[in-house]
């Protein structure tokens, strides 16, 4: 999609294939306008029960020669104010206008209230349902192409609408631009197709830099050299700024891990393919960085992208290995699989030096964190409740949902190390919360916060909006605390 318009008054001037409009089973007075156009169409699918409006429901009518197409979306008894409902509407209505193949629509929100944050849901919505990822099939004519334009149309304008439209648009690209980088294979996205993938997001005023090998040795990056030792893919460390104001940063640190095969201590092969997404956290925090610099927040704003791959070779790190990065701690590996905290450590080290405002690490890090949340909130952990709840607040307000889990000193035993000053698995037990313990260790006196986005980063089967696939999540969670804080 090109474009996204917010429009109000008559709705003689919308020059749209397809209306999609929210409703329940009455007719208000936009339906009854609509109606007449119709001949009575709307009006007779309610009074039969063919449209009861519920939730799940949608109804499309045919528009007369040269009048749009009507599509009627049922919202049940969820509330219009809600943005996650708007955001969820209006993914619904690009998809059946993909679908059809309709080149433009308008969402007609008659009774949403007037705030912003409506336009901004709406926009991201629609942007986020017009997204497939077809970039390594064959194409077929027209196969993915969605609409055009859209308009989000209200009765009476609405002062700001325009402009968190566009935050909306910002926003859901960025996350687009998310969503396909983890999409791709591992064979594509390499430590070194990140690093080019944020070198395209430098210039106006975006600082970039990646560190190759030699780079990482001199600068004492051990633990991410171990890591990716067993590949034959170079590992680079990656630096995206948006310089801000130029003030004490924050830092958002992404595991960019782009195949983990969990190298000697190697996973079981059934749905090891799943672990090409093993660098969602890279992608969100460059899809953050890239929507934070285009909306041109105040704040500085610094992603680091440690990236490797995790492979098994005679090169490789081995279950009882003791190795020494940034901090100059020394870890006993225990298990390789363990890998994101080791490349995550050095990265949290770097990210002391930089006097940060706060630091937020996300990364897929723990199969246990799937067993806890599911796939409906990503795990939190923090060292500082104010930051702790501004990322809880921000991630209800965005629909990218963070749930708390504590970092209690009695967790640290679990991760003593007999021969080292930690060791890299807790075993089983509160597995995500151990690793949380883990990253804790590296970071200096800042507010600090880590995401678990295990459950979150992939979709197992399509659901509204979103297909199968990579989420793209945390972009939208990122953007919005960070334009929360002014
Ligand atoms: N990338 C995995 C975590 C993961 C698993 C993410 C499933 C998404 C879905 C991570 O590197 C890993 O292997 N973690 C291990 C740690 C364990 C060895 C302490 C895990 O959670 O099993
Ligand atoms: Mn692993
Ligand atoms: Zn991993």
């Amino acid at each position: 999609m090109r474009e996204i318009e917010v429009r109000s008054g008559a709705l003689e001037g919308l020059d749209v294939d397809l209306v999609a409009v929210p409703a329940r089973r009455e007719l208000t007075d936009l339906l009854r306008e609509l109606d007449g156009r119709l001949g009575g169409a709307i009006a007779r699918c309610m009074e039969q029960g063919i449209f009861l409006g519920k939730s799940d429901e949608a109804s499309f009518f045919p528009g007369p020669p040269g009048r749009p197409h009507l599509l009627l979306l049922g919202t049940g008894d969820t509330r219009l104010s809600d943005p996650a409902a708007i955001r969820g509407l209006a993914g619904r209505a690009v998809r059946l206008c993909r679908a059809k193949r309709l080149p433009s629509l308008a969402l007609l929100l008659e009774d949403a209230p007037a705030e912003p944050p409506v336009f901004q849901a709406a926009a991201e919505g629609l942007l986020l349902g017009d997204y497939s990822f077809d970039a390594l099939k064959r194409s077929e004519a027209g196969d993915s192409e969605g609409p055009a334009t859209a308009v989000v149309w209200t009765a009476q304008p609405v002062v700001g609408a325009s402009e968190a439209s566009a935050v909306g648009f910002t926003v859901a690209d960025a996350q687009n631009f998310a969503r396909s980088l983890v999409a791709q294979p591992g064979n594509v996205a390499k430590p070194t197709r990140l690093a080019e993938e944020a070198e395209a997001l430098s210039g106006r005023g975006v600082r970039f830099q990646a560190w190759d090998e030699e780079k990482l040795r001199q600068e004492g990056f051990g633990a991410l050299l171990a890591v990716s030792k067993g590949s034959c893919e170079p590992p680079r460390f990656i630096i995206l700024e948006h310089p801000g104001d130029g003030g004490p940063p924050l830092v958002l640190v992404g595991k960019g891990i782009t195949f983990d095969s969990g190298g000697i201590s190697l996973k079981p092969a059934k749905g090891m393919e799943e672990m090409k997404y093993d660098m969602a956290g890279a992608a969100a925090v460059l899809g953050a960085v890239r929507a934070l610099a285009k909306i041109g927040v105040p704040r500085r704003v610094v992603a680091l992208v440690p990236a490797a791959e995790n492979l098994p070779s005679g090169r490789a790190l081995k279950p009882g290995d003791v190795i020494r990065g940034l901090s100059g701690r020394s870890i006993e590996v225990v298990n390789t699989d363990a890998e994101g905290r080791l490349i995550l450590s050095d990265a949290l080290a770097y990210a002391n030096r930089l006097s940060p405002a706060a630091v937020v690490d996300i990364a897929t890090l723990t199969g246990g964190c799937v067993v806890a949340l599911g796939k409906h909130a990503s795990g939190l952990m923090s060292n500082d409740d104010a930051l702790a709840g501004e990322l809880v607040a921000a991630g209800e307000r965005s629909g990218e949902r963070a749930w708390r889990l504590p970092l209690w000193p009695e967790y640290r035993r679990q991760i003593d190390s007999e021969i080292a000053d930690i060791k890299n698995s807790g075993g089983r037990e509160a597995s995500p919360i151990t690793a949380g313990v883990f990253l804790q260790e590296f970071v200096d006196e800042v507010p600090w916060a880590h995401l678990d986005i295990a459950g979150t980063a992939w979709a197992e089967k399509e659901s509204g909006w979103q297909p199968k696939g990579a989420t793209g999540f945390g972009v939208r969670l990122l953007v919005e605390w960070a334009r929360g804080l002014g």
